[in-house]
C-alpha cells in the first residue's frame, strides 16, 4: 500500500504529482505529501489526511519546479500524522524520499544513526533511508541510493530526489511495485501505471532488485548489485475516464453500475459457439494438459478469495475436478504440499497483493504451476504467473471491489466451461451455459438500476449492530462476499455463515435485534433454505432475503428478487443486490464509501 509518484521534465511538477496522488489514493489515505526542487532547494508540503487536505496547506503560489516526488500513505510504522507523512528528508533537507513498504531493520539502523548524532523528526522506517543516502560519499545519486539500499532489509518501492543533483529521480524496487513512465521529453515514476494514464505513452515495470535512474530524456536500469540491465516498455493503454465519477455520487456506485459493460468485456472473444465451449487463450493449457489436472487450488485474499470460492464451486460442478479455494496468506503459512497434477490459480484485482504474491512464489519454488485471474494488466502477480486470464473490467477506484468480483466469477465460469468441455461436459450443456453467459450483461443491467428497491432491506440493517448473512453451497460464497461488503463500507458487524451450520451454534445469538439476510435461490436447496428461515423466525429474528422472482417467502421482512440464470451462474446475479445494499446502508449512515477507514485497496504488506 502507499502510493508513490515522481515527475522529471519541463512542465510544472506539482499539478502532475497531485493528479497522480488522487489516482493513487486508493492505496492509502492516512496522509499525503509532495517534495519539489525549487531553485536548488527541496520544498516539502505534507499533511495528515487525504490529498485534499494536503492541497489545503499548499502555498497559494504552489511549489514551482519541474522535478518532484509525492506520496499517499497507509500507515505501518508510526501513526498517521503530519510528521510521519512522506516525503522524508535528511538533516540538511537536500534528499527527499517516498517509500511504499516496510524496512525491517529500521530500528537497528535508527539506533546506529542516532549514535552518530542524527536527530529523527518522525517515527517512520522511511526516514532512515533519507539519512543513509545523504551520508553516502558516492558522486552519483544512483550509486548513493544503491549503496544505502545495501544496508536495508525489507520490502520497498521508493523514489528519491536530491536538490543538489536535480537532473534525475532514482526509483528502486524490492517487493513494492514501481513503474517508470515514458513521455515526450518528460518521465514519470509511480506505484501503478494508472496514475500515469493520459501522460506517459509507455511504461516499464521494475522487477525486484532493480534501481532506475530516471531523467527527462530517458532512463537506465541497474540491478542492486550494479549490473546494467535493459527493460522493455509497453504501451500504456486504458481510459482516463475510469478515474472520473461522472454523474455518480461515489466510485462504488459507478462501478456497480458499470458491471454490464465490465462483464461484456470479460466475455469478449471468449465464447466459442462452434464447439460450445469457452476459449481462454492466455491460460496456455493444451487439451492434454487440462485432462491431466487432478485438482484445482484457488488462492486469493478478501473478496478475491470469496470469488475464488465460487470459482472452485463452478470448476467442481462443471469440470468435475476437485477444487478448493483458500486464503492465500493461510496457504503460505502452513508449508503447503504442492502437487504436480494440481492447477493453482491466483486471483487478484490489483495484481499486487503481497500475501497472494508470496503464495504464488511458494507454489513456484516447489515446482507447481500457477495461472492468474487478474484485473490489472502488467501487474506484479500477472507477471509472476506469466499466464492466465485478464478480467478487462476496467479500473476499479473504490477501495471495495464490486465489478471485479463479478468479472472474476464470470472468468471462472469461462474457465470451468473450457475445462469441462475437454472432460465430461456435453455440447448441449456447453450451449446452455454459453446462452446464459451471453445473457448475463443484460440481466445485470436490469438489477443495477433497481437501487431504490433495496431500501426496505437497508432500513432494517442500518438499525442493527449485528447481522448474519447465510447461504447454502455456492450461496454461501455470496453470503461471505455480501457480509464483507457491508462490513467494509458501513462498519456494521456482519457475519457470514453456511445456512446449514446456523443451528450448530449461532442460532443462540438470533434475536429481534439481529437480522439475518438469507440467500434463497429457486434451486434444489430451496426447501432447506425455507426451513432455516423458519428456524430463525421462530426465534423472532427478522429475515431479509435475496431470492428469485416467483419464490414465495413467508414471514420475511423484506426481499429483493433477481432474474434467473442457469443454476451455476445464479450466484453472480444474487450477489449484485448485496452490493447495492452495502452501498445504501453506508450512504444512509454517512460513511466514507470510496475510502473506508483503515483500509487500502492494494495490500502490499504482510
Ligand atoms: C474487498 C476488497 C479486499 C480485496 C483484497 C484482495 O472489497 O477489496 O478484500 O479483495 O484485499 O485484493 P486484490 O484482489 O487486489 O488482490
Amino acid at each position: 500500500m502507499c502510493g508513490i509518484v515522481g515527475y522529471v521534465g519541463d512542465r510544472q511538477a506539482l499539478p502532475l504529482l497531485l493528479e497522480g496522488l488522487r489516482r493513487l489514493e486508493y492505496r492509502g489515505y492516512d496522509s499525503a505529501g509532495v517534495a519539489v526542487i525549487v531553485d536548488g532547494a527541496l520544498a516539502v508540503a505534507k499533511r495528515k489526511g487525504k490529498v485534499r487536505e494536503l492541497e489545503g496547506v499548499l502555498p497559494a503560489s504552489g511549489l514551482s519546479g519541474v522535478v518532484g516526488i509525492a506520496h499517499t500513505r497507509w500507515a505501518t510504522h508510526g501513526e498517521p500524522s503530519d510528521a510521519n507523512a512522506h516525503p522524508h528528508t535528511d538533516a540538511t533537507g537536500r534528499i527527499g524520499v517516498v517509500h511504499n513498504g516496510i524496512i525491517e531493520n529500521a530500528a537497528e539502523l535508527r539506533r546506529r544513526l542516532a549514535a552518530d548524532g542524527v536527530v529523527f523528526r518522525s517515527e517512520t522506517d522511511t526516514e532512515v533511508l533519507a539519512h543513509l543516502i545523504a551520508r553516502r560519499p558516492e558522486n552519483s545519486l544512483v550509486e548513493a541510493v544503491r549503496a544505502a539500499l545495501g544496508q536495508v532489509k525489507g520490502a520497498y518501492g521508493i523514489a528519491v530526489i536530491d536538490a543538489a543533483r536535480p537532473e534525475a529521480i532514482i526509483a528502486a524496487r524490492n517487493g513494492g511495485p514501481v513503474v517508470v513512465g515514458v513521455g515526450d521529453g518528460e518521465m514519470f515514476v509511480a506505484s501503478d501505471a494508472s496514475a500515469l494514464m493520459g501522460h506517459a505513452r509507455h511504461v516499464a515495470h521494475l522487477d525486484d532488485g532493480e534501481i532506475a535512474e530516471v531523467r527527462a530524456d530517458g532512463f537506465s536500469v541497474l540491478t542492486l548489485e550494479g549490473a546494467e540491465t535493459t527493460k522493455a516498455t509497453q504501451a500504456l493503454e486504458g481510459e482516463v475516464s475510469g478515474f472520473d465519477k461522472g454523474d455518480h455520487s461515489h466510485f462504488m456506485q459507478k462501478e456497480i453500475a458499470e458491471q454490464p459493460e465490465a462483464v461484456r468485456r470479460t466475455l469478449l472473444g471468449r465464447l466459442d459457439h462452434r464447439f460450445n465451449t469457452a476459449h481462454l487463450g492466455g491460460i496456455e493449457l493444451a487439451a492434454r494438459e487440462m485432462l491431466d489436472i487432478r485438482r484445482v487450488k484457488i488462492l486469493g485474499c478478501g473478496s478475491a478469495y470469496y470469488a475464488g470460492t465460487l470459482g472452485a464451486h463452478l470448476i467442481e460442478t462443471l469440470a468435475r475436478i476437485p477444487a478448493h479455494a483458500e486464503p492465500a496468506s493461510e496457504f503460505r503459512y502452513r508449508n503447503p504440499v504442492i502437487e504436480q497434477d494440481t492447477l493453482y490459480i491466483a486471483v487478484s484485482q490489483s495484481g499486487e497483493t503481497f500475501d497472494t504474491l508470496a503464495a504464488i512464489q511458494e507454489v513456484k519454488r516447489k515446482g507447481g504451476r500457477v495461472l492468474g485471474v487478474i484485473n490489472a494488466v502488467g501487474s506484479t502477480i500477472a507477471r509472476e504467473c506469466g499466464r492466465g486470464v485478464y478480467l478487462h473490467a476496467g479500473p476499479e477506484v473504490a477501495v471495495v471491489s464490486t465489478k471485479t468480483w463479478t468479472s472474476t466469477a464470470v472468468a471462472f465460469a469461462l474457465l470451468a466451461l473450457q475445462l469441462g468441455r475437454v472432460r465430461d461436459l456435453s455440447a448441449a450443456q456447453g450451449a446452455r451455459l454459453l446462452a446464459a453467459l451471453s445473457a448475463l450483461p443484460d440481466q445485470i443491467a436490469s438489477i443495477v438500476t433497481r437501487e431504490a428497491e433495496v431500501g426496505a432491506l437497508s432500513a432494517i440493517l442500518a438499525k442493527a449492530d449485528h447481522a448474519y448473512f447465510i447461504g447454502r453451497s455456492a450461496g454461501y460464497a455470496v453470503a461471505m462476499e455480501g457480509a464483507l461488503k457491508l462490513k467494509e463500507v458501513s462498519y456494521l458487524h456482519a457475519e457470514a455463515y453456511p445456512a446449514s451450520e446456523l443451528k450448530h451454534g449461532p442460532l443462540a445469538l438470533i434475536s429481534p435485534e439481529t437480522p439475518t439476510l438469507a440467500i434463497v435461490p429457486d434451486d434444489d436447496l430451496l426447501a432447506k433454505n425455507l426451513s432455516t428461515i423458519a428456524e430463525v423466525r421462530t426465534r423472532h429474528g427478522p429475515v431479509l432475503a435475496v431470492t428469485h422472482e416467483g419464490v414465495r417467502l413467508d414471514g420475511v421482512e423484506a426481499a429483493f428478487a433477481v432474474p434467473k440464470s442457469e443454476p451455476e451462474l445464479d450466484p453472480i446475479l444474487l450477489n449484485i443486490p448485496l452490493q447495492l445494499l452495502a452501498y445504501q446502508v453506508a450512504r444512509g449512515l454517512g460513511r466514507d464509501i470510496d475510502q473506508p477507514r483503515n483500509l487500502a485497496k492494494s495490500v502490499t504488506v504482510e
